[in-house]
């Protein structure tokens, strides 16, 4: 017999030892990823938390979409392939570049909190703020803004139909898909909260109460349902339709004031950007009711009167100094921020240059000032768990920079009844009580504190950087409130101490927030630093990772992308 009549027989032998092999071999337990080198595209990229909605926003940039409508549906998808986070029922907020008229967008869908709302609702008899009812309440709901910011980016900047850019969210969820150990780990993490609510125990967990795990296949019959009728009767299907009616009576069964009349009177806010300047670049950030994009610049102004280059990338030197800045921040962050709706922020003050160099002067290099002598500055003005970002980048040169959360990791673990959505617990980043502690550790007063369709103080800070009107960075993250200081050292990393993006996500963070007075930092800091920082005067507080930051860079020889290796996300780019 001739030979070569034995290669396809050889051809199938080996096809089924390699599928035999993947059944018997272990597989390792988290997905490898290349994060040594930033992945490499010529003409669009995008860089998310999770591998299924990359992909869909990288076929939409493919096929022609720009930016907006690749964000738009990552946005949705993410809503079915990362619960924790992505959705429909929490709220965010948008930077959008357009280069071909150099403008920069800003909208804001951060949710609002209802008209009932009242503070002695959050308060026991003895006038003591209850945790439970900002967290795992009906109150804790605020009227949720995504579908109506996602709708709104669209309409204003997108250039295609709506149903073509929910369609593959429609499909994951009506078809299902296999999950992750990533999805199935945070599932079975928040498993506790699940029981506590029947709807949520009944769409993320099997039928008979097991936990999923990897590679099950898991299908969301009612979320399709919701997204179909979003596509097809677009936001008044959310905010007047039957979804609204389930929405509410799931809030109002579990004790919240919201109304149909909130949802319907939702509206997201187109605003301007917060913008900076560091070395040669263009900051642009989200301004209040986000305090990241504020604080961000405030810090970059504050850190370029220091030789930061020079002392090093996280030397003890640097880190202090860092820190020295961050409280300053911090400080006026629980004093002057909140909705720019009600109170007013002093914007251009705090990211006004000359204000950096007052705090850098007031920074002693040696030595660590305790944050009780760090009070917010009130004579400036005279004197003159778990969030989500994705990045991308089009063929054009526009951008996206979109974080949005739904508070905690599933946020207050109520689902509304027969739909699949999960509502956030975004109440719990107000102020509730002078002086008392969000769940981030974040204090507040009056221009934080709640009221009626009043938005919650956040931190989320999606960023874009330019450099003569191009995009040069766009990037991201989550972490409560160290999202401001994640992005400010992703800036530093790139900018300062010339990394490439995959070293500037990899590299280990630090984070300092005035109270309590301690520099938090990853494990993977060097120990003799973090021994020379105590010795500096510094208290120092050891933890896990910190952010999942999604990092596009642009320059002339294309796109390079990164994905926080602290997570499970991934750039892709064609
Ligand atoms: O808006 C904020 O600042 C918070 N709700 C963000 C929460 C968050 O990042 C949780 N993720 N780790």
């Amino acid at each position: 017999m001739a030979i070569y009549k034995l290669i396809p027989l050889c051809f199938i032998l080996f096809s089924s030892i390699v599928s035999w092999a993947k059944t018997v071999l272990p597989e390792p337990i988290f997905a490898l990823k290349d994060t040594a080198n930033p992945v490499w595209a010529a003409r669009g990229m995008v860089a998310a938390p999770e591998p299924l909605a990359a992909k869909i926003g990288l076929n939409i940039l493919k096929k022609g979409g720009n930016a907006v409508d690749a964000a738009v549906a990552i946005g949705y998808a993410l809503a079915v392939t990362h619960p924790r986070a992505g959705n429909l029922g929490g709220g965010g907020f948008m930077l959008i570049y357009l280069r071909r008229t150099k403008k920069m967008i800003a909208i804001d869908y951060r949710e609002t909190a209802p008209q009932a709302t009242k503070v002695k609702l959050y308060l026991d008899e003895n006038k003591k703020p209850v945790a439970d009812r900002t967290r795992y309440h009906g109150l804790a709901i605020g009227v949720p803004g995504t579908v109506m910011g996602l709708e709104q980016a669209r309409v204003k900047y997108g250039t295609m139909k709506r149903m073509d850019l929910m369609k593959p969210a429609i499909r994951l969820a009506q078809k299902g898909f296999r999950l992750s150990y990533a999805l199935s780990q945070s599932l079975n993490q928040a498993a506790t909260r699940f029981k506590r609510f029947p709807q949520a125990k009944h769409v993320f967990t099997k039928k008979n109460g097991q936990p999923y795990r990897p590679k099950e296949k898991w299908r969301q019959k009612e979320l399709a349902q919701s997204l179909s009728q979003i596509a097809q009767y677009g936001t008044r299907a959310f905010y007047r339709g039957s979804i609204a009616k389930k929405i509410i009576q799931t809030v109002e069964k579990y004790g919240g004031v919201m109304t149909l009349e909130d949802l319907a009177q939702y509206k997201a806010v187109q605003r301007e950007p917060v913008q900076g300047h560091y070395d040669v670049y263009d900051i642009f950030a989200m301004p209040p009711p986000s305090s990241g994009g504020v604080h961000l610049v405030q810090l970059l102004n504050t850190l370029q009167h220091f030789p930061l280059a020079d002392w090093g990338h996280n030397t003890a030197q640097t880190l202090h100094v860092m820190a020295e800045a961050m409280k300053y921040a911090y400080a006026d962050r629980s004093y002057y921020l909140g909705d720019p709706d009600f109170v007013q922020v002093p914007i251009r003050q705090l990211t006004h240059p000359k204000y950096g160099r007052y705090i850098a002067k007031r920074i002693n290099t040696k030595r660590a000032q305790p944050s009780i002598k760090m009070s917010p500055n009130r004579s400036f003005i005279k004197e003159s768990d778990q969030t989500t970002h994705f990045s991308v980048i089009d063929k054009d040169g526009n951008a996206v920079s979109n974080t949005y959360t739904l508070n905690f990791s599933f946020g207050s673990g109520l689902v509304a009844e027969g739909t699949g959505i999960i509502l956030n617990n975004e109440i719990d980043d107000f102020s509730i009580k002078k002086g008392v502690a969000n769940a981030y550790g974040l204090i507040g007063g009056k221009a934080n504190q709640i009221a009626p369709k009043k938005r919650p103080l956040s931190s989320m800070t999606p960023f874009i950087a330019l450099h003569q009107d191009n995009v040069f960075l766009v990037g991201g993250t989550p972490g409560g409130s160290r999202i401001i200081t994640t992005c400010l050292q992703l800036i530093l990393n790139v900018i300062t101490h010339k990394m490439n993006p995959a070293e500037a996500v990899q590299a280990p963070r630090m984070h300092h927030q005035w109270q309590p007075d301690k520099i938090q930092v990853e494990q993977s800091l060097s120990q003799d630093t973090t021994a020379l920082l105590d010795r500096k005067g510094h208290i120092i507080q050891v933890q896990g990772a910190m952010g999942d930051a999604q990092l596009i860079m642009k320059n002339r020889n294309g796109l390079w992308g990164a994905s926080d290796p602290r997570g499970y996300g991934v750039s892709l780019g064609y």
